[in-house]
């Protein structure tokens, strides 16, 4: 029996789709392993939305030159947005590296690992996959009483500096059947919370044949008997419906938190990301959200240092961040993610400044958190 390492960076997406590879591996017979130095397949599942999350992969697929110095016959492999970003990077700077497979592509990870195993050649995978979308029942999750449900995939949103769109590829909602019937299933094994995910859980169900919002489906997510608690991530600010509000502030499963991601606080930088709202928008949005679900928890990503942003774009970030409060924020340093648009631009805030920035608001949010 094959033993398999898998270590994951980035979101929770990323996070289910190493858990949907776990499940397809044991099923074709591999036994997963907590450390690299048991394992005659180790994966590294990676993330390339901020260079940062990149260098960590980069760091880790370097160790393992050693690994496979000492054993010839570990096969290693790259999988994920940085598979799918960085295919020729990976071959050239990592000759250790025997398998590249795109997001789109990981369900099929068990019969290009046999490939790679028993002809011994290199492989890439990249591009659509025929059946992303379906059934993720044999998914191994870590989490034993919480679990994430994939409600889509995908973005159509192309905001200016976000890579996601080209890796991920554009939104594609699954049936709500198949949703539900998953989550019921998860239940009768012992499931308490689900927590639905999407690049963009707002807009669910466009381009699907039923006729389903995401609202409607949150409504007979909640109707499953035995589901305790329904969390969902991440909400497009410029998505978020009335009718989405009063779902949520009705029912008492949907935990009452809602990660909104501002990004800046300039109007200027906001039209320049492609965002589609302004500040004003936002804090409207805000307000409507906290007078209509008593108790929420709100949290934010604001990103510092986007091509052009003068100190003055970021005192407006600053003023509304301090302003709303959040009860947790996530700030990132700006770093070019081509073909991303903004990467076209140049990215003249320097590396301190963007420092200083960060610092600025979390020291900011860390005074939030505490009042
Ligand atoms: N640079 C810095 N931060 C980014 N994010 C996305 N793309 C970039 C980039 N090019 C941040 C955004 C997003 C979060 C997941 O990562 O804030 O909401
Ligand atoms: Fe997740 Fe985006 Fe990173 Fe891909 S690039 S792992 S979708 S955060």
């Amino acid at each position: 029996m094959k033993k398999v390492y898998i270590r994951t960076f980035g979101c929770q997406m990323n996070f289910l789709d190493s858990e949907v590879v776990v499940g397809i591996l044991a099923r074709e017979g591999f036994e997963l392993v907590d450390s690299p130095g048991k394992a005659d397949v180790i994966l590294f599942n990676g993330c390339s939305v901020r260079q940062h999350a990149e260098e960590r992969v980069w760091g880790g697929l370097g160790a393992l030159k050693k690994i496979k110095a000492k054993n010839r016959k570990i096969k290693i492999g790259v999988l994920g947005c940085i598979a799918e970003a960085h295919k020729d990077e990976i071959l050239r700077r990592f000759p250790q590296v025997d398998l590249v497979v795109g997001p789109r592509r990981v369900k099929e990870v068990g019969i290009f690992l046999r490939e790679v195993i028993n002809k011994g050649n290199r492989l890439v995978v990249l591009g659509q996959g025929s059946d992303f979308l379906k059934d993720e029942s044999f998914a191994l999750r870590k989490n034993k009483t919480s679990a994430f449900v994939r409600i889509m995939v995908g973005c159509d949103n192309f905001c200016s500096y976000c890579i996601v769109p080209y890796l991920r590829g554009r939104e594609r909602s699954r049936p709500s059947r198949d949703i539900l019937d998953e989550i019921s299933a998860l239940v009768a094994n012992g499931y308490e919370e689900v927590i639905l995910l999407g690049q963009n859980v707002n807009s669910y169900g466009k381009a699907l044949e039923e006729v389903i919002d995401f609202a409607d489906l949150l409504k007979q997510t909640a109707k499953i008997d035995g589901l305790k608690r329904i969390r969902f991530m991440t909400s497009h600010p410029k998505d978020i419906s009335m009718k989405l509000i009063e779902v949520i502030a009705g029912e008492k499963k949907i935990v009452r938190h809602i990660h909104l991601p501002l990004q800046s606080g300039s109007d200027r930088i906001l039209r320049l990301m492609n965002r589609g709202y302004d500040s004003g928008d936002y804090l409207t949005l805000v307000a409507k959200l906290r007078q209509a679900i008593s108790g929420l928890i709100l949290s934010t990503d604001v990103i510092v240092g986007f091509p052009g942003e003068t100190r003055d774009d970021f005192k407006k970030t600053y003023n509304l961040v301090k302003e709303i409060g959040f009860d947790n924020a996530f700030i990132f340093k700006y770093s070019p993610r081509l073909p991303a648009a903004s990467a076209k631009m140049k990215d003249d805030v320097p590396l301190s400044e963007k420092e200083e920035r960060n610092q600025l608001l979390l020291a900011l949010c860390r005074k939030e958190v505490r009042k």
